[in-house]
């Protein structure tokens, strides 16, 4: 409810952190699923701290509560003295169990209480798990038991409450469960999918996030029951699951079994030394196969634990670069089970278009199915909207967008007429213009090497032109500056839509890069007013801000601050999401907004870190960074550098 920060994001993804009374939780997080017997935890939750770094677990209060010398202990010194642990603990109310063994009933006020007495940081309802094959009426009975006590919980705990998402696989039931749980919880924790993790129904799974996902108030952390393996991180991750819980170091080590990014290796079967980390440096894994049962068991659930929580590691500096598509990807070539899921996830773009971010700094192919990521998805719908009523380009090889080439490329025919052109890339065809622009611009796939757009001379160009348009046009003359001309309103009726752009090119000058021959700058009066990035977006500078306050309509490309941030941002002060007042609803992560008073007077520019709907529903974090404001009217401007130095800090 009150306290989760976004501090980077990729998609619905997020590096996030929230409170505890034993201090803060970093996400995304993985929480191992510690025993609450030390006899039977493998690896103690001190030395899980201490070697790998592990900042808080989850129990069952459920065990404990069972188990009378173990809840005496609980009750005296706390479930944190009796893991002996002082970082963030949560705890879970037990349905999984109950369900799973059929065991001694709790009550939900009796467990929460304990919950309560034990010192928990983050309680969990006492949730009716529902499984996959539950029919419709019993799903949703199971789901108003679930929220009625999940009411009751609420109003009767004032620490961190996790509420339990259900729902079976019923799509309609997902979504209320979510957008009733957002109302109650801290943590909204998506349960009932251990049967789908053990079977490998990640089409399901992949069904139910996207029925959820939407419907789950962005200031809470969403946590999801039983994301053991970390082959399935990444796949969580996209649909910003922030917290992943894992008993499967522990249940897969019992068996013998080894847990990698890649998939799992059965210990026994390993004949190579296959890892040099610290504790293959100990013990190699290839020798631990021949230890005595609990010697091996513990070991191969704390070598497990390792590989788990390095694929955390992955993930969040995938987020921060803004590769976890890339990174998914990868992950779903370990099982076909884990493409399909993958696949299905692709099919519904509306669950990630609103915080798909405008841009990232590459697009990089992993397998042909990158090509329908939420990023193309969105960059087709805009280029209808642009091409519309534009039916008659013609076709050229895709080229770099340099004089060189753009000279010989003839922009109107010999009456005058303008000549549209258009070229194939791999995510299909893309008007010659726009080919700078994410995700063709920056894209990075095999069709690069098999045939290489840089490597085409300027005269095959011009004999494919001549094919083109025959004697229609004046090949003959120099078309360069004609296509910087054009390539400055296009860019920015792609930006801004044709009627503004019309306005705002009067005057406006591209600069091309003196090292790359690439638009990176457009000037009025010798001053920049948007700078073009290596994805190809133009983004204003303060002053440029100036002119797009004056043409473009009262609330477009806008962020209104609240009056008593207004000063701090315009000294260059983030804007945080308490002071957002409103914000145009057509801006996306990433984007760049005007940064306006009540009385909308421009008090900076900056980039959203937010989507505008998650602004009014975050207490918490900064929603917009500030780049340019009046008392430093120019920043991020510099001379012919590394083209795109809009593109630091990377959102
Ligand atoms: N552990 C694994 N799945 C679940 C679930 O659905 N609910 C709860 N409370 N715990 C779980
Ligand atoms: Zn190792």
């Amino acid at each position: 409810m009150a306290g989760f920060e976004v501090l980077e994001r990729d998609g619905l993804a997020r590096l996030g952190r929230f409170d505890t009374p034993h201090g803060a939780v970093e996400t995304p997080a993985l929480l191992p699923v510690v025993h609450p017997d030390p006899d039977r935890q493998p690896v103690a939750p001190a030395e899980m701290r201490e070697r790998l770094g592990v900042r808080a677990v989850i129990t069952s209060a459920y065990i404990l509560w069972r188990t009378p010398p173990l809840r005496s202990v609980a009750e005296a010194h706390g479930v944190h003295g009796l893991l002996r642990f002082d970082g963030p603990v949560m705890t879970d109310s037990g349905a999984f169990q109950q369900h799973a063994y059929g065991s001694v009933e709790v009550g939900p006020e009796e467990i929460l209480g304990f919950q309560g007495r034990i010192g928990s940081d983050i309680a969990t309802v006492l949730d009716i798990f529902t499984e996959p094959e539950a029919p419709h009426d019993e799903a949703e009975a199971a789901l108003s038991t679930t929220l009625a006590r999940a009411r009751a919980a609420r109003s009767s705990r004032a620490g961190l409450l996790a509420v339990p998402v259900q729902g079976g696989v019923h799509d309609d039931l997902r979504a209320r469960s979510a957008a009733a749980a957002s109302e109650l919880g801290d943590v909204l924790a998506v349960g009932g999918v251990v049967p789908l993790m053990e079977q490998y129904r990640f089409v399901e799974l992949a069904r139910l996030l996207a029925a959820a996902r939407p419907r789950l108030a962005p200031g809470a952390a969403v946590h999801l029951f039983g994301t053991g393996h970390p082959m399935t991180f990444a796949f969580a991750a996209l649909f910003g699951v922030d917290l992943f819980d894992s008993s499967a170091y522990h249940k897969f080590a019992r068996r013998g079994s080894l847990l990698l990014a890649e998939g799992t290796v059965a210990l026994d079967e390993l004949r190579d030394r296959v890892c040099y980390c610290f504790l293959c440096a100990e013990k190699p894994l290839v020798e631990v196969a021949g230890l005595a049962g609990p010697d091996r068991e513990r070991r191969v659930a704390f070598h497990n634990l390792l590989t788990s929580i390095e694929e955390v590691g992955r993930v969040r500096r995938a987020i921060r670069d803004g590769t976890l598509w890339e990174l998914a990807e990868r992950r779903a070539t370990a099982h076909p089970a884990l493409r399909a899921g993958l696949r299905e996830a692709k099919r519904h773009p509306e669950v990630f278009l609103p915080t798909e971010p405008e841009s990232r700094r590459a697009f990089r192919e992993v397998t042909e199915e990158s090509r329908s990521r939420p990023a193309v998805v969105r960059f087709h719908d805009r280029l209808d909207r642009y091409s519309a009523g534009r039916t008659d380009a013609l076709t050229i090889p895709r080229i770099a967008l340099r004089p060189e080439y753009l000279e010989h490329v003839p922009l109107e025919d010999r009456s005058g007429q303008p000549l549209f052109w258009k070229a194939d890339t791999p995510l299909g065809q893309v008007p010659v213009e726009l080919l700078d622009l994410y995700p063709v611009g920056p894209y990075l796939g095999i069709d690069e090497f098999l045939r290489p757009p840089r490597h085409l001379p300027p005269s095959r160009l011009r004999e494919e032109v001549a094919r083109a348009v025959g004697d229609r046009a004046d090949l003959g003359r120099n078309w360069a500056a004609d296509w910087t001309r054009f390539q400055v309103s296009s860019l920015l009726a792609w930006q801004y839509g044709r009627a503004i752009a019309t306005v705002l090119a009067e005057g406006l000058e591209g600069e091309r890069s003196r090292r790359s021959g690439r638009l990176r700058a457009l000037r009025r009066g010798g001053a920049i007013l948007l700078h073009v990035g290596t994805d190809g977006v133009p983004r204003p500078t303060f002053r440029g801000a100036g002119r797009l306050h004056e043409v473009l309509p009262p609330g477009r490309h806008r962020v209104v601050v609240a009056d008593d941030a207004a000063p701090f941002v315009s000294a260059g002060r983030s804007l945080f999401s308490r002071f957002v007042v409103s914000a145009d609803p057509a801006l996306v992560p990433g984007a760049s907004a005007l940064l306006v008073d009540r009385s909308d007077r421009l008090l900076a520019v900056g980039r959203l870190l937010l989507a505008p709907s998650e602004m009014p529903r975050l207490a918490r974090g900064v929603a917009v960074r500030v780049s340019a404001h009046a008392g430093a009217p120019e920043a991020g401007e510099r001379e012919d550098g590394p083209d795109g130095p809009e593109l630091a800090g990377g959102v």
